[in-house]
C-alpha cells in the first residue's frame, strides 16, 4: 500500500479501510463493516457511485473552488459532516471525543449518536464543531426526552431523528458472530440497562408505532431544529415536509436491504425534486471520495454525511486519523470541483452528471417551507369557506403536481401555446393603440392621462370591443352595454354578484363545468346547481327538469352558465338547433344566460353563431375573453349586458351599469395599460379579431387533430373496445375528455407523473356536485407536436397499466 513519504499515512480514504480492517478484531470489524445494515445495501450504495462519471470541463476561468456550505443557519467549511455512528469505542478508545476533535479541526459537523459510548459533555467540550444529536424514539419517551435534555444541556444544535430504525433488518454477521459489546463500551448517555445486545435494542426497546407526529412530539420537547433520517421516497419526503421537519437525510441505514432497499443516490434525484429547497437535504451511505461528494451535490443534495470511513480513521489514528482521512476526502472534493468547472457548493447541480443533464427546463420553483404550528396561529376553518372549498385546493394540487414533475409532458394547462408571444408584439399594439388616438385627435396630454390614469370603471376601449363584435360575431350592442373587466374571470364574478341576489337565487352550472364560475360562486356562498351533461354535451330537457325542480323547492333559478363552443372541460359543442332551443327556454322560465366562449376564434373553420348573436330578447349576458386571442398575461376580458334594469322609481338602465357599481368595488377600473395593448391589436387587421388569429386557429386546430389521431394509433379500434376507453372527438378548443377503465383521481395523477412522466387532469374537478370520477381531460394548446406524440404515448403506457393494476 502507498503511503505518504512525509507523513507515513495512508493517501486514500480506500487505503485507510484496508489498514483498519488489519487493526481490528474480526467481530469487531464485522459490527461496524455491518453498521448501515448488511453487505446488499453498502454494495448497492458503492455500486451507483461507482457508476458516476462526472463531466470535466476546461478553460473556465475559475480560482480556487470554495467549498463553505450553510446549513441551518451554521457556516459549515466543506459540504459533508460525520454520519451518527454507535459506539466510536470499539474502534478507538477515544471514541467519539477523538472524532469530535477531528471535527472542529475541519470545520464539519458531527452527528453523535443515541449509542455514543462517551458522554455529551466530554465531546461536546473536545469540539468547537456544530454537534447535532441522533435521536432513536423509545417506547418510553421519558428515555428519548431525556437524552434529548442533556444533549441540549451539552449545546447540540440539532435532533436528527433516525426514522428507519423500528424495521431494522437482522444483522446477520451479528447474528452469526453472536456479536456482545466488550466490557466498557456502552451507551453513555443512556440511563437504564437492556443495550448491550446491538440488535437486539432495535426490536425490544424501539418504540415500533410510530407515525410523523413523533416529529410535532420532539418540537414538544425541544426548541431545536429537527431532521429526519432514513428517507428513501419522494412521497416520504413530502410527508416530512407537511410534518414540519427541518432538514431531510435520505439514507437507507435501516437494513431493509433484505426487501431490496434503493441506493441511496438513485433515489435523491426524485427526493430533491419534491422537496425543491423547501429544507437542507442530506444524504448518505457509501460516500468514500470526493468525486462521491460532489455527485451527490450535483444530485440534489446540500450535503452529505461519511459514516464508515471515519471509523477507519478512527480506528488507524485517533482524532489524527480522521482529521487526516477528512482531509484527504476535502481535498479530492476540491480538485473534483476544479476539474468539473464547479465554483462553488451551490453551483453543483446535475448538468456535472454524465446522463443526469437536465433537458431544457425550467428548475421547479421552491416549494413555501412548512412551518410548525404554534398558540395564536391563524385557524384555517375560521377564513372563510371558499378557501378551503375542494374546487380550489385541486387546482392546487394540479398546480403542485405540475411543478413537482417538471419534466413530466402536462396534458394539464389550458393556456395558449407560448410560441406565439413575442415580446415586441406588445409594443406594436401599444403604439396602434397611441396613433389611433393621437389621429383621433387627442392631445399629448389626453394620451397620457389615458395611459397613466385611473380610467373610467367601465373600460376605455369598449366601442373597439363593439366594432370587433359586430366585425367578428355578427353581435351588435351599443358600447354602453358592455364593461371592460380583468379577464373573463372577473365577469363572472360581477354578474353572478349581482344577478344572485339572495339565498333562493339559484345559479344553474352545466356540468362538468369550467372551475372560475363555481369558485366565483363559491367566494359568495352560491351553490351553483349543476345540469348534467350527456356524453355529446348539454341537452335542453335536463336544464329544464332542473329548472322546474328548483321551482318546486320554491327557489327561483335566475341565470344558466354554459360554455357553448369546444367546452371546457369536455370539448362538446352545443349544436345550433339546440342554441335556439336554448333561448325559448331562458324567455320561457325568464332565465338569463351567462355565455362564455373564448375558444370560438382560436378554432379552425367556421364557428356556428353564438348565443348573443341569437339572442333577440336580450336573454343572454356574454362573457368575453381576450386571453386566447390576444394572451392572458393582458388581463382582459368583459361582458357584454344589455339587459334593461328598471329601478324602483321607473327610471332604467342597462345591466352594464349595475355590473360597472360592483366592478368599482372590485377592480377599480381595468388596467388602462392593458386596455391600450388589447385595442392595438382589435386595431390590426381591419377589427377583425378573426383575421388576426387565423395562424393561431389552424395551429391549435392540427393540434388537436395530432392528438387524437396520436390516441387512435396508440389504441387500435378492439383495444379500446376490450379496455373501455372512449374519447370525444372535438372539432375545436383546447380539450377533450377520455372515459378511462379506472378511477381518475389525484392518486392516479400523481402516480401517473412519476412513473409514466406525463399529466392530465382529473374530470371529476369539474364537477362541483360529484361525478366524472373515471375520466379525465387533455388539454393539447400547450404542447409541441413532438410533445404530443410522446405525451400520448406515456399516456397509453399508465392506460393500459391503471387498466390491469387498480380496480
Ligand atoms: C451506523 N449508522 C447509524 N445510524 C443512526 O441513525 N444511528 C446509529 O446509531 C447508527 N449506528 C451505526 C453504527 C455503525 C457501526 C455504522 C457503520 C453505521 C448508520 C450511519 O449513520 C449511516 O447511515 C451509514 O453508515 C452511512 O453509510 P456509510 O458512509 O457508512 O456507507
Amino acid at each position: 500500500m502507498a503511503a505518504d513519504p512525509g507523513t507515513g499515512r495512508p493517501l486514500t480514504p480506500a487505503e485507510y479501510e484496508v489498514l483498519a480492517r488489519g487493526r481490528l478484531e474480526p467481530a469487531v470489524w464485522d459490527f461496524l463493516a455491518g453498521g448501515a445494515g448488511e453487505e446488499r445495501t453498502l454494495a448497492a450504495n458503492l455500486a451507483v457511485f461507482e457508476q458516476v462519471r462526472l463531466r470535466p470541463r476546461v478553460l473556465t476561468g475559475q480560482g480556487a473552488p470554495v467549498t463553505d456550505t450553510r446549513i441551518l443557519g451554521r457556516t459549515w467549511s466543506l459540504p459533508f459532516g460525520i454520519a451518527p455512528m454507535a459506539y466510536h469505542t470499539l474502534a478507538h478508545p477515544d471514541g467519539e471525543v477523538a472524532t469530535a476533535r477531528a471535527a472542529g479541526r475541519l470545520g464539519v459537523p458531527l452527528v453523535v449518536s443515541t449509542f455514543a459510548s462517551r458522554t455529551f459533555e466530554d465531546i461536546a467540550g473536545a469540539t468547537s464543531a456544530p454537534l447535532w444529536l441522533q435521536v432513536y424514539c423509545f417506547r418510553d419517551r421519558a428515555t428519548t426526552r431525556e437524552l434529548v435534555r442533556q444533549a441540549e444541556a451539552a449545546g447540540f444544535e440539532a435532533l436528527l431523528l433516525t426514522v428507519d430504525a423500528p424495521h431494522l433488518g437482522r444483522r446477520l454477521r451479528d447474528l452469526r458472530n453472536d456479536f456482545r459489546l466488550p466490557d466498557g463500551v456502552v451507551p453513555a448517555n443512556l440511563s437504564g440497562g437492556g443495550f448491550s445486545s446491538p440488535g437486539g435494542h432495535a426490536r425490544t426497546e424501539f418504540d415500533p408505532a410510530l407515525d410523523w407526529s413523533v416529529v410535532e412530539w420532539l418540537r414538544s420537547v425541544s426548541s431545536l431544529p429537527v431532521l429526519v433520517k432514513g428517507v428513501l421516497t419522494a412521497e416520504d419526503a413530502r410527508l416530512a415536509l407537511a410534518a414540519g421537519v427541518d432538514g431531510i437525510v435520505v439514507s437507507n441505514h435501516g437494513g431493509r436491504q433484505l426487501d431490496g432497499a434503493p441506493a441511496t443516490l438513485d433515489v435523491l434525484p426524485q427526493i430533491a425534486r419534491a422537496v425543491a429547497g423547501a429544507c437542507p437535504l442530506l444524504v448518505d451511505g457509501g460516500v468514500r471520495r470526493g468525486a462521491d461528494v460532489l455527485a451527490a451535490l450535483a444530485l440534489g443534495a446540500d450535503a452529505v454525511l461519511l459514516g464508515r470511513p471515519v471509523l477507519h480513521g478512527l480506528a488507524v489514528d485517533g482524532a489524527r486519523g480522521v482529521e487526516h482521512l477528512l482531509g484527504l476526502v476535502a481535498e479530492e472534493l476540491t480538485e473534483a470541483m476544479a476539474l468539473t468547472g464547479t465554483g462553488s457548493v451551490a453551483e453543483a447541480g446535475p448538468e456535472l452528471v454524465v446522463g443526469a443533464e437536465p433537458a431544457d427546463r425550467p428548475a421547479a420553483p421552491p416549494r413555501p417551507r412548512a412551518v410548525p404550528a404554534r398558540p395564536g396561529d391563524l385557524r384555517r376553518e375560521d377564513l372563510h369557506g371558499s378557501v378551503s372549498d375542494p374546487v380550489l385546493d385541486t387546482m392546487n394540487f394540479l398546480n403542485e403536481v405540475t411543478q413537482r414533475y417538471p419534466e413530466a409532458i402536462s396534458f394539464a394547462p389550458g393556456r395558449p401555446y407560448a410560441g406565439f408571444f413575442e415580446t415586441e408584439q406588445v409594443f406594436t399594439h401599444l403604439r396602434r393603440y397611441l396613433d389611433h388616438l393621437a389621429e383621433g385627435g387627442a392631445s399629448p396630454e389626453d394620451v397620457r392621462s389615458a395611459l397613466f390614469q385611473y380610467g373610467p370603471a367601465a373600460g376605455q376601449i369598449r366601442e373597439l370591443i363593439a366594432d370587433a363584435l359586430r366585425a367578428d360575431e355578427g353581435v351588435d350592442v351599443p358600447a354602453e352595454s358592455i364593461v371592460v373587466t380583468v379577464g373573463a374571470q372577473e365577469a363572472m364574478l360581477i354578474a353572478v354578484r349581482a344577478l344572485i341576489a339572495g339565498p333562493e337565487d339559484v345559479l344553474l352550472v352545466s356540468s362538468p363545468c369550467y372551475v372560475g364560475i363555481t369558485g366565483a360562486a363559491r367566494l359568495f356562498d352560491i351553490e351553483p346547481t349543476a345540469v348534467p351533461e350527456g356524453p355529446d354535451g348539454f341537452r335542453c330537457a335536463d336544464l329544464e327538469a332542473a329548472i322546474l325542480a328548483e321551482r318546486a323547492r320554491g327557489r327561483r333559478p335566475r341565470a344558466f352558465y354554459v360554455v357553448p363552443d369546444h367546452s371546457n372541460p369536455s370539448g362538446t359543442t352545443m349544436p345550433l338547433e339546440q342554441r335556439r332551443e336554448l333561448l325559448d327556454l331562458a324567455d320561457r322560465h325568464d332565465l338569463l344566460v351567462l355565455e362564455d366562449s373564448p375558444y370560438r376564434m382560436v378554432s379552425p373553420g367556421r364557428q356556428l353563431p353564438t348565443l348573443k348573436a341569437l339572442d333577440r330578447r336580450r336573454r343572454v349576458v356574454h362573457l368575453g375573453s381576450l386571453s386566447k386571442t390576444l394572451f392572458p398575461g393582458a388581463r382582459v376580458g368583459y361582458a357584454v349586458a344589455d339587459q334593461v334594469v328598471v329601478g324602483a322609481d321607473g327610471s332604467t338602465g342597462l345591466l352594464a351599469e349595475e355590473l360597472t357599481r360592483i366592478k368599482s368595488m372590485v377592480t377599480v377600473n381595468t388596467s388602462p395599460v392593458s386596455q391600450a395593448v388589447v385595442a392595438g391589436m382589435l386595431l390590426a387587421a381591419g377589427g377583425r379579431t378573426s383575421e388576426s388569429n387565423a395562424g393561431t386557429a389552424a395551429y391549435y386546430g392540427d393540434a388537436m387533430r395530432a392528438t387524437l389521431s396520436e390516441l387512435d394509433r396508440c389504441f387500435p379500434e378492439a383495444e379500446r373496445a376490450a379496455l373501455g376507453l372512449r374519447w370525444n372527438e372535438p372539432t375545436g378548443g383546447f380539450f377533450l375528455a377520455v372515459d378511462v377503465p379506472f378511477t381518475a383521481d389525484n392518486a392516479a395523477l400523481e402516480l401517473c407523473a412519476e412513473n409514466f412522466g406525463v399529466i392530465w387532469t382529473p374530470m371529476s374537478y369539474f364537477f362541483p356536485q360529484g361525478g366524472g370520477e373515471r375520466s379525465l381531460r387533455l388539454s393539447v394548446s400547450y404542447l409541441t407536436r413532438p410533445q404530443i406524440a410522446e405525451g400520448v404515448g406515456r399516456l397509453a403506457d399508465f392506460v393500459r397499466w391503471a387498466a390491469g393494476e387498480r380496480p
